[in-house]
């Protein structure tokens, strides 16, 4: 197999490079990613339980250069259980282990997002026609249950509106980075974001998650993010260089920048990322029922490795 990662040989260099070294780095990753998005149709797959090798290295490829990789189920499963049963096997077989504690996910870890009047979800905006701001997942957990990498398989896409925009956090750092390297430094200190404690309808205290917004993991050396567009119940470390940093990326995020990729995601529809920034847009306004748009997400502990599973 052709070692797609020859170009980055060690994501450490990232932060702690040179100049040169971030430059020489910053233009290939670019130039790379530039070419992949002029050519976006998702990978098929014709089993997602049962990835061929062609179709695994596809995704690889891409979720090398970018983070991220839209796929298409070619059997366009509509059965939410089988769709749920496709995507652990399908999760298992590109090594990615499931976090499974999210409230309202099933045993499984899998969560259907759909409009829902239930007692655990009824207000929070995952599961209502509301538009979601940009977002990393898992951006309130603690730091032992991090979220590097997800899957969302569009089950049956809204009749108006749910459209995605997802944006590689890798190029969100060069944004930052390149217009002002300070801004970088202030959202790597590590009281940069806090989301304060919160105590849900059912009793349950989340504890303040308080962290930096871009993070080296030491085993990886991969670059990790942690991120809300929320302007309430978050507080953003008390500094002019914070905040400064935490407009310009909002102003990225609010921008036509190229590298942002714009999806309504069809039946069948998913995506694989390490996490990236994403947001959706609402949907099904008009309609006066619940809307039938169902989306099955997986959130997971690793990000995807493709160079260790193909070792094992
Ligand atoms: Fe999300």
């Amino acid at each position: 197999m052709e070692n797609h990662n020859t170009q980055f040989p060690d994501r450490f260099s990232l932060i702690s490079a040179t100049d040169a070294d971030y430059q020489a780095w910053r233009m290939i990753k670019l130039e790379q990613a530039s070419d992949l998005l002029a050519n976006s149709d998702p990978v098929l797959i014709g089993d997602l339980s049962a990835i061929t090798p062609a179709e695994h290295d596809e995704l690889s490829r891409r979720c090398e250069i970018s983070n991220a990789v839209f796929y298409h189920d070619t059997q366009e499963t509509s059965d939410p259980d089988t769709v749920g049963n496709l995507l652990r096997q399908f999760a298992q077989n590109i090594g990615l282990r499931i976090a499974e504690k999210h409230r309202s996910a099933g045993k499984d870890g899998i969560v259907s997002l759909q409009v829902s009047d239930s007692v655990s979800q009824k207000g929070y905006i995952p599961y209502s026609k509301k538009p979601m701001n940009w977002h990393t997942d898992g951006y309130y957990n603690a730091p032992d249950d991090k979220i590097r990498a997800m899957v969302l398989h569009c089950v049956r896409a809204a009749d108006t509106g749910g459209v995605n925009q997802v944006f590689d956090p890798e190029i969100a750092y060069i944004r930052l980075r390149d217009e002002n390297p300070a801004y970088i430094t202030a959202l790597m200190h590590p009281f940069a974001m806090t989301i304060p404690e919160n105590r849900e309808p059912n009793g349950n205290v989340r504890p303040a998650s308080i962290g930096p917004v871009f993070e080296v993991n030491p085993q990886t050396g991969h670059l990790e993010m942690r991120y809300t567009a929320r302007t309430r119940s978050i507080e953003w470390r008390d500094d002019a260089t914070t905040r400064a940093a935490v407009d310009f990326l909002q102003s990225v995020l609010n921008s036509d920048d190229p590298y942002i990729q714009t999806i309504k995601m069809q039946d069948g529809d998913g995506l694989l990322c390490n996490n990236s920034l994403h947001n959706r847009t609402g949907f099904d306004a008009n309609s006066d029922n619940a809307s039938t748009r169902l989306l099955m997400r997986v959130r997971f502990h690793n990000r995807v490795n493709w160079r260790e599973k193909r070792r094992t």
